[in-house]
């Protein structure tokens, strides 16, 4: 089979190439073989082959980038429920390391069958954003119950992947949210594609003003950063006490200031993370997170645009397009093209 691989820790157009590997081994004890037809690309991934995550290269081998996709299972080991998943259904898969590759085998638990109606390019987005953005919404609740019922849920890069499941997701549950994006032309792109929401370019310098009147002048409970940096101190002005910043990526360069201003204030900084869903979620959780992902992909395929689909071979370009500023959709990697 083909896999993309790397052997050290780089920038992606440096290290990684694409291999022919044997195919896996079949699957073994709750073990689902899957040929993948389809995996979102995330600044995930490419975070990974930078070396900003803690997981160790093996010493004489290499790693597969991805962890989640959408699949066809060609076989199933023993103690696996047939009656759940079984040879040439459609599936998702997530957390599963090795995506990037057109051949896995994955824990049947993380296994989960799709329906007809949903196509691989939705299907493929309905990973990890989705499971972040449904623990971000457990971690806002956790900071303030009643966080987005009155006083809007502030959102940072709000034209993301996990901002739009976020934005998808609480609104299911009737909680407001408010966007903020650093261009006018990304505010216009997600006031386009929820036309209810308030979204605010940071580029505006009134845009402090903006949030406060989008708030109805009211000190803000939770804000969800992923980019990090400097920026992120600008946000606690806007909280009230005790109010939570709830960070879950480091999309800028520059480290996180944390201001001294916020401890007197009780300014909650926390981090969330995905890789916590496997340890921290109980398993029913998780079941009902990925029912959800897949509820929400089948009642809104519209919000989910596809901006590049390419073949596995043309990795280097659709890593180029991930990169892209001002990107209003995922960017696939197919091998079925
Ligand atoms: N903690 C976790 O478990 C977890 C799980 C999934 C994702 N994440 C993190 O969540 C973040 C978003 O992931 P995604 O897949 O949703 O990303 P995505 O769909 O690729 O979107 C990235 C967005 O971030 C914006 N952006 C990039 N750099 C920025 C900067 N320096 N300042 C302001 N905005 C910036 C882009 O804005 P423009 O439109 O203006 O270019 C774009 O809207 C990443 O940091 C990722 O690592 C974390």
């Amino acid at each position: 089979m083909k896999a993309i691989v790397f052997a050290r820790f780089g920038e992606p157009e440096k290290v990684l190439e694409m291999k022919t590997l044997p195919d896996p081994t079949p699957p073994g004890l709750g073990e689902v073989l899957i040929r993948v037809t389809k995996r979102q690309l995330h600044p995930g991934n490419l975070m990974m082959v930078r070396g900003m995550f803690n997981i160790p290269l093996p010493a004489d081998g290499f790693l597969i980038p991805g962890a989640d996709g959408v699949g066809i299972v060609e076989a199933v080991g023993e103690g696996v429920d047939a009656a759940r998943v079984k040879p040439g259904m459609r599936v998702i898969f997530n957390p599963s390391p090795g995506a990037w590759a057109e051949r896995l085998k994955a824990p049947a638990e993380l296994v989960t069958p799709i329906p007809d109606d949903l196509p691989d390019a939705i299907a493929a987005q309905m990973g990890p954003n989705a499971v972040i953005a449904l623990m971000l919404l457990r971690a806002a609740q956790r900071a303030a119950p009643d966080a987005g019922r009155e006083i809007p849920i502030l959102l940072n890069a709000a034209g993301s992947s996990v901002a739009r499941f976020v934005t998808i997701a609480a609104q299911r549950r009737g909680l407001k949210v408010v966007g903020a994006v650093r261009s006018a032309k990304g505010a216009k792109a997600i006031a386009d594609r929820f036309p209810d929401m308030s979204v605010i370019s940071t580029a505006d310098p009134e845009w402090f003003d903006h949030v406060r009147y989008a708030a109805g002048e009211q000190p803000l409970q939770v804000v969800m950063d992923p980019v990090g940096g400097a920026t992120v101190s600008e946000f606690v002005p806007l909280l009230g006490d005790g109010g939570a910043l709830l960070l879950y990526g480091a999309m800028a360069p520059d480290p996180i200031i944390f201001p001294m201003s916020a401890v007197p204030r009780e300014i909650m900084f926390a981090g969330v993370s995905s890789s916590r869903w496997m340890h921290n979620t109980s398993a029913e959780q998780r079941r009902e997170d990925v029912a959800e992902a897949i509820e929400i992909g089948r009642g809104a395929p519209e919000k989910f645009e596809v901006e590049a689909d390419y073949d596995l071979a043309q990795f280097a370009n659709a890593i180029e397009h991930l990169e892209r500023k001002n990107r209003h959709g995922a960017v696939l990697l197919s091998s079925d093209l």
